[in-house]
């Protein structure tokens, strides 16, 4: 089994865009923590690690595959945002970009006839799909909840909620 260096490239990139989305997610809990946004600064801690993981599934199919990660610097992220449903609607834009990066690969993967890393997106490509539901309907809270004091900490309520769910065991 060998995976192309076209291949290796681009899931290189993907653990790098993880790793990014990761300090992201960190740098967006931190904002909420000192915001005085506790259900929403848990939320995207959960969210932050939980890239991590993405990023760690894709270093160890490279490493498995032969190919050899390479662990990337990133590049600092944003510290400040202007509300809750501004770095909301950023996260998805985010999500967008990921999906749009993961489905790139699963092109290459399928014309080289890559079934190994075609079968191996197939997690991330139905992931996305749950991520980008999942910042779609919180901003849909703003529009049914509102935006003022209160709908806001209604909001974060619902975020402290989602955090202490249970993880999708697949994740
Ligand atoms: Fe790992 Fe949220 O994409």
């Amino acid at each position: 089994m060998k995976i192309s260096s076209k291949m290796k490239k681009a899931l290189n990139d993907q653990v790098a865009l993880e790793a990014s989305a990761s300090n992201g997610y960190l740098a967006m809990a931190s904002w909420c923590e000192v915001t005085g946004y506790r259900g929403a600064a848990n939320y995207f801690y959960v969210q932050s690690d939980e890239e991590r993981t993405h990023m760690l599934k894709i270093v160890h199919y490279l490493n498995d595959m032969g190919a050899t990660a390479s662990i990337p610097a990133t590049k600092s992220p944003t510290n400040t945002y202007k509300s809750l449903e501004g770095l909301i609607r950023l996260a998805l834009k985010n999500e967008q970009a990921v999906t749009k990066a993961i489905h790139k690969m699963v092109e290459i993967a399928q014309k080289e006839k890559d079934h190994s890393t075609n079968v191996f997106l197939e997690w991330f490509v139905n992931e996305q799909v749950q991520e980008e539901t999942k910042f779609e309907t919180l901003l849909q809270k703003f529009d049914l909840i509102g935006r003022d004091k209160l709908a806001i900490n209604e909001i974060d309520k619902i975020l402290a909620t989602d955090a202490a769910a249970p993880e999708d065991p697949g994740a």
